[in-house]
């Protein structure tokens, strides 16, 4: 080793991040679109998704990040390195559900952002460039399918086809990118990086269960995303007797309840949710002829999520026949299990270990961006605890200390992969 590059690897060493720089980051984005309990509403390409991008986009600047805006509204800040070569990458998302915490997506981003911040300090270059990337709609609540951006930024998602999608509101990505000032230049699709880390919240109760500070997440499970529509006859609540009824949210009610029972009887890991249902008519003392609702399925296991799914759709359309009504669905987002490069996850073990913390070897039940960076170049991510398991709650939290110490690790993650050849 040089001289030069021995006083530049001391320094690295010996580098911290600074945490109450990057609590205040988090506390200052916490305000654009807060809520009641201590919440977040920012939805994909709203105009609070807008507020907070254009807070990210400044303080990206201000650390002297070159931005660039990509045909999806993905927004990605370089920082050159000594050489031209294909960055190291970190970043997450800052779109949240509308009941969401102010640390799922948000930290990854603001700690990547304190990295940059850090080395700026510290006078260090890397000899990769390092990048921080936020992509749109991770979170799918407002637009499916959710990681959205970084699909596209990735390649596999066309950009067209995610700029026709049509949300909840009967609006599109189009238009809402349009209205908020983020349909960006930059090309997508055909991208180069050297590497993917993400930091996260875990979302789930393990660590904190198990007293663990870091997750060296081994990848991410496989998620099964539809919409059914179930179409009846309204009538009248007093005067249809019960074996003549067509009645959509009766059918809607019954298949979610059986998905719930399926994920019990295949046990451990498989989940089911039905989060969002919706009736029509919605009244009192009116048989809904129309019941719209989501099914959520997941599983690190490929086979058993397929056949989760088929035993419910099986389910559904004998419900359906009984009932006599229609029953009609439509596909909104089916990923595989992704595993994360074994050196990186076996890297944030080992980081996490000389940094004196504990550290166990985790799945992520939560989809990731980091899932779809996975497809194109090695990719890892890092957990930290989430107080009693909470997110997409706006109670969700993370202790300073926790998010100090996954910040860290982050740091020297990314400067020691951005010295690989
Ligand atoms: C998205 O982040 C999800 O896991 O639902
Ligand atoms: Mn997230
Ligand atoms: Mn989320």
């Amino acid at each position: 080793m040089s001289a030069l590059a021995k006083h530049r690897f001391d320094a690295v060493n010996k580098l911290q991040i600074d945490q109450p720089r990057l609590l205040s980051r988090i506390s200052a984005l916490g305000e654009v679109g807060a809520i009641d309990g201590g919440g977040v509403c920012r939805l994909a390409l709203t105009d609070a998704d807008r507020d907070g991008r254009d807070l990210v986009v400044c303080w990206m600047k201000e650390l002297g990040l070159a931005v660039s805006v990509d045909g999806i509204g993905n927004v990605v800040g370089v920082r050159a390195g000594r050489e031209d070569l294909a960055p190291v990458m970190t970043g997450s998302h800052i779109d949240t559900v509308r009941t969401g915490g102010r640390y799922d997506g948000n930290l990854g981003v603001l700690a990547g952002l304190e990295v940059i911040a850090s080395l700026n300090d510290a006078h260090i270059v890397t000899k990769r460039p390092l990048a921080v990337a936020f992509f749109t709609n991770e979170e799918g609540a407002r637009f499916a399918p959710d990681m959205m951006g970084s699909q596209v930024y990735q390649g596999d998602l066309a950009l067209e086809h995610a700029l026709d999608t049509v949300g909840i509101d009967g609006t599109s990505v189009r238009e809402n990118l349009q209205r908020i000032g983020y349909a960006g230049e930059a090309p997508v699709g055909n991208n180069h990086v050297h590497a993917f880390v993400e930091l996260h919240v875990e979302q789930g109760p393990v660590l904190e269960h198990e007293g663990i500070t870091i997750g060296a997440v081994t990848g991410v499970q496989g998620i099964h995303w539809t919409e059914l529509t179930v179409e009846g006859v309204s009538n009248h609540a007093g005067t249809t007797p019960m074996a003549l009824r067509h009645d959509a949210g009766f059918v809607a009610m019954r298949i979610a309840a059986f998905a719930r029972e399926v994920a019990a009887e295949m046990g451990k890991g498989q989940l089911a949710t039905v989060g969002q249902i919706n009736l029509t008519p919605n009244l009192i003392n009116v048989i809904p002829n129309r019941a719209v609702f989501t099914l959520d399925l997941r599983n690190t296991d490929a086979d058993a999520l397929k056949k989760a799914v088929d035993k419910v759709f099986a389910f559904a359309f004998q419900v359906a026949e009984e009932e006599g009504v229609k029953l009609t669905h439509r596909p909104l987002a089916d990923f595989d299990p992704v595993a994360f490069d074994e050196r990186i996850v076996a890297r944030v073990e080992s980081l996490a270990k000389e940094q004196g913390h504990s550290v166990r070897r985790m799945p992520s039940g939560a989809g990731h961006d980091a899932q779809m960076l996975a497809r194109m170049c090695p990719a890892g991510m890092i957990f930290v605890p989430s107080v009693a398991g909470l997110s997409h709650n706006v109670k969700e939290f993370t202790h300073a200390v926790d998010i100090g110490a996954g910040a860290n690790l982050l740091l020297s993650l990314m400067t020691e992969l951005a010295e690989q050849p």
